[in-house]
């Protein structure tokens, strides 16, 4: 099969990206499926109904969200409506929607996808993610009644996101790092077959800091005070993810390539668009 996955949209300046190149990307490279982070698609935080259905109408199969999951109030009643948008499986016990959901592929074939909270310098003690993930991928091995999978792990620390590639190594497609909006190089089918990448990066603008406009964080930084709130940088976005080939008898990867497509970032990607 053939995934794409992208990495946490930010902003006006990514959906755009999306809205525009989503499309192409899908054709060009022949995809199977696509999930996208949308975790701070709305304003950079969180993401509305209404920008979640721009972008499931842009070409991905699935949204996933992340800690910033439910910062937009209407999304709390929206996941009980929408089916393919995945809010982290060990968010709360009390959250509305689902940690994780098989979903239709071309074919007849069925793909997972999950998201999973990091503990490691995140803002708030979620639950373990290690045996919640281990939960899932008991009954939902990629190989078996999944011909695919693909786990969303959303963390601040590339040791805790490398730790989860390994946990899930021979029971996952991919596992790959959101959160951080910068990706990492490391983009590795480890030896038991899953295909991983520490940090998928953002689909945003990234003359900025972390797809923020440049002068809050700044101000922030070097003098300690801040002047109002962090707003979207509005230049052209990259999208930022990993493009991965699987084989369905297995549901091991054969492939994979860091995808970074338009805006300022050094262009990458499996083939021409
Ligand atoms: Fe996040
Ligand atoms: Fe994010």
């Amino acid at each position: 099969m053939k995934l794409l996955f992208l990495g946490d949209v930010v902003g006006r300046s990514g959906r755009t990206a999306i809205q525009e190149t989503l499309p192409r990307l899908r054709e060009a490279w022949k995809l199977d499926f696509v999930v996208v982070n949308g975790e701070n698609a709305t304003n950079g935080a969180g993401l509305s109904a209404e920008h979640a259905k721009l972008i499931l109408a842009a070409g991905a199969d699935v949204i996933t969200l992340g800690d910033h999951a439910f910062d937009q109030k209407d999304m709390m009643s929206f996941i009980e409506q929408e089916n393919r948008i995945i809010r982290p499986i060990n968010y709360a016990r009390s959250a509305p929607g689902k940690g994780y959901r098989i979903f239709d592929a071309p074919g007849g074939r069925k793909v997972l996808v999950a998201q999973v909270l990091g503990q490691v310098f995140m803002s708030r003690p979620y639950d373990d993610p290690f045996s919640a993930i281990e939960t899932v991928l008991k009954t939902h091995r990629a190989g078996g009644l999944v011909q695919a999978s693909i786990i969303d792990v959303h963390c601040e620390a590339t040791s805790e996101k490398m730790a989860m590639g390994h946990w899930c190594d021979g029971k996952a497609s991919l596992v790959v790092g959101t959160h951080t909006h910068v990706a990492t190089a490391d983009a590795q089918i480890l030896p038991g077959g899953t295909a991983h990448l520490s940090d998928a990066g953002m689909c945003g603008d990234y003359n900025s800091v972390i797809g923020m406009d440049k002068a809050e964080p700044l101000r922030r930084f070097v003098t300690g005070m801040s002047k109002g709130r962090f707003q979207p940088a509005k230049g052209e976005a990259t999208l930022s993810g990993v493009y991965v080939e699987t084989d369905d008898r297995t549901g091991m990867a054969t492939r994979i390539e860091m995808v970074r497509q338009g805006g300022t970032l050094q262009q990458s990607g499996p083939g021409p668009v």
